[in-house]
């Protein structure tokens, strides 16, 4: 695990677009794994400008997202569909039809999980995935006691999971979905380099735990210790406690 401690969150970002953009010119046809929340905001914006600038082309590139609530509609603002769009993907030139997401509105949840893993296959695998972290160290909706090789399936949303995003829901805890569909963990270890990104005191122990803690369903994220190229960028704050 490569962990690496910027001066800012902007700084962490920009470091994070520096390897994919790396990534993208080794291979255009790159497939990348997005992240929703708010963690992986800075490195879309700063992918989006270097887009403009012309240092980077999306064109030949696909996407797979990690999760997606359960129930709301892919035009629903908070559907992590749309707002994968708005943060990132309609400000780039990737093709909106190679962007690819579980569909939280299907009728049949496990043909739909099943579904999703086999596309994520087709396409080769995930070459780069940009991760968060919860502040109880989930990754995805992977919460505490998720098993470390589990697969994409459905998941029952932690109390406090919901009350940490009902902030994009004014506040309505009860507007916020109480399921998601969520890539596991075995997924997400798949994915040939995996970027993780976090800022703030509030993810200074989730991020102690995944780099010094011992691997453990306890704290999810941890598992990434067993993957061979990991990136962790940071804020001081998000590092303050390793
Ligand atoms: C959500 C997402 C995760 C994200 C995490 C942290 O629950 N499912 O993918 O990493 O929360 O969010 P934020 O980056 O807004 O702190």
């Amino acid at each position: 695990m490569d962990v690496g401690i910027a001066e800012s969150a902007a700084d962490a970002a920009s470091t994070a677009a520096d390897l994919i953009q790396r990534a993208v010119r080794a291979k255009p046809e790159v497939v990348l794994g997005l992240a929703t929340g708010s963690s992986p905001v800075g490195i879309y914006d700063e992918l989006a400008r270097r887009l403009s600038d012309g240092g980077i082309s999306l064109a030949a590139a696909s996407a797979f997202m990690l999760d997606e609530y359960v129930g709301l509609p892919p035009d629903h603002p908070q559907a992590y569909r749309s707002v994968i769009e708005d943060k990132f993907t309609r400000k780039v030139d990737i093709d909106p039809a190679h962007v690819h997401g579980p569909d939280g509105t299907a009728d049949d949840v496990e043909a739909a999980c099943a579904d999703y893993e086999q596309a994520i296959r087709a396409a080769g695998g995930i070459d780069v995935q940009i991760l968060g972290i919860g502040t109880d160290g989930h990754i995805a909706f992977n919460e505490p006691s998720s098993s470390l090789a589990s697969r994409t399936r459905i998941k029952t949303l932690t109390r406090q999971t919901r009350i940490d995003n009902s902030r994009f829901f004014d506040g309505d805890l009860d507007a916020v979905p109480s399921h998601c569909l969520t890539q596991g963990i075995g997924t997400i270890l798949e994915a040939r380099q995996i970027l993780l990104i976090a800022a703030g005191s509030a993810k200074a122990e989730a991020i102690r735990q995944t780099v010094e803690g011992p691997v453990s369903a306890r704290w999810p994220a941890t598992a990434l210790q067993l993957h061979p190229a990991v990136t962790v960028l940071l804020d001081p704050a998000a590092a303050s406690r390793l």
